[in-house]
């Protein structure tokens, strides 16, 4: 019997392409260049797709989900799955699968790492020590602001939401967060009103899932309710941010710093954040560890091979 054929858009660990070869007819994959596909290079390549691999990078929208007609599944190597049109592929009765729980710890550890480059100034004072300029020791040398003891306002109290509030209990940090939902995951934290946590924090970190109900989450008004003293630090998507008005609010020093790993428009974000001393940019890194990388791509792996032996899905999107 003919293998079922598939299409996976960016490179694998090997071991993990072998695990798929062995099952699935790989008839397009990107092994060799690892370069992100232009549309109508997908759509060229899903056609004969009985499933597909893609990761957060790939957009598969309806028109891509219209040019696969024999497509039956799509496992993301992603918790996000806010780049697959969802409702397209409910319509063709097309599966999706994402790879929640094995980022989490790796995912907090950025974040929180994120929170504590931007607060401590370290690109910004080693861009300065790799540029010759350290001439000698001063007390208000890249003065920063400190973490223990300060408020976090954890926006999305998910499972990342509450790894990263497990972390600021051992910073003595006071921890707020808002979620639709009062959270099993934040025993420690505190729910709020999300003007009361922005108004109250000393670090605001986002965790939310991207989609019409958190676009531009984040835009005038909110950062108008933060403190001056404040750091906003984005891992979740761009597009929560309106970056327009963080790049107004840092102009006009509305708010202290901010750490951003994900950007509208990335990778091509607006050049002008790259003016601001006081802005970590990091691209979309927040899941990559080595361990943790080659744990998403197995699990996304796992799934369609589950899906080809006629076994129940491990992680489906719900
Ligand atoms: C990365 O952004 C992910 O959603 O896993």
């Amino acid at each position: 019997m003919a293998k079922p054929t598939l299409v996976i858009t960016r490179r694998l660990y090997d071991q993990v392409r072998a695990s798929l070869a062995s099952v699935f007819d790989i008839i397009a994959d990107n092994q060799a260049t690892d370069q992100p596909w232009d549309a109508a290079t997908m759509q060229r390549h899903v056609a004969q797709a009985d499933y597909l691999f893609c990761t957060v990078a790939d957009k598969i929208d309806a028109a891509v989900i219209a040019a696969a007609p024999r497509l039956k599944l799509i496992a993301t190597g992603a918790v996000g799955y806010n780049n697959i049109d969802v409702a397209a592929c409910k319509a063709r009765g097309i599966l999706i699968t994402n790879t929640p729980d094995v980022l989490t710890q790796t995912t907090a550890d950025f974040g929180f790492a994120l929170m504590m480059t931007t607060a401590r100034r370290i690109s910004e004072s080693e861009r300065y020590a790799r540029a010759g300029q350290w001439a000698g020791w001063a007390f208000d040398q890249f003065t920063g602001r400190d973490l223990h003891h300060a408020t976090l306002g954890i926006i999305g109290m998910g499972r990342i939401g509450g790894a990263i509030a497990r972390r600021a209990m051992g910073f003595d940090m006071r921890v707020l967060y808002h979620n639709r939902n009062r959270s099993q995951e934040a025993v420690e934290a505190t729910w709020v009103e999300k003007e009361q946590l922005l108004r109250e924090s000393d670090f605001v970190m986002l965790v939310v899932p991207y989609s019409p109900a958190t676009h531009h989450l984040i835009g005038a008004a909110e950062l108008a309710l933060m403190k001056p003293t404040a750091t906003l630090i984005n891992i979740a998507r761009g597009g929560v941010v309106d970056d327009q008005a963080l790049i107004a609010a840092l102009k006009d020093k509305r708010i202290a710093a901010a750490g951003l790993d994900v950007f509208e428009n990335e990778p091509k974000f607006d050049p002008t954040f790259l003016q601001f001393e006081n802005v970590v940019i990091t691209p979309h890194i927040a899941s990559s560890s080595k361990a943790t990388r080659g744990a998403m791509m197995q699990l996304a792996a796992d799934n369609l091979l589950a899906h080809a032996a006629g076994l129940p899905l491990k992680t489906p999107v719900a």
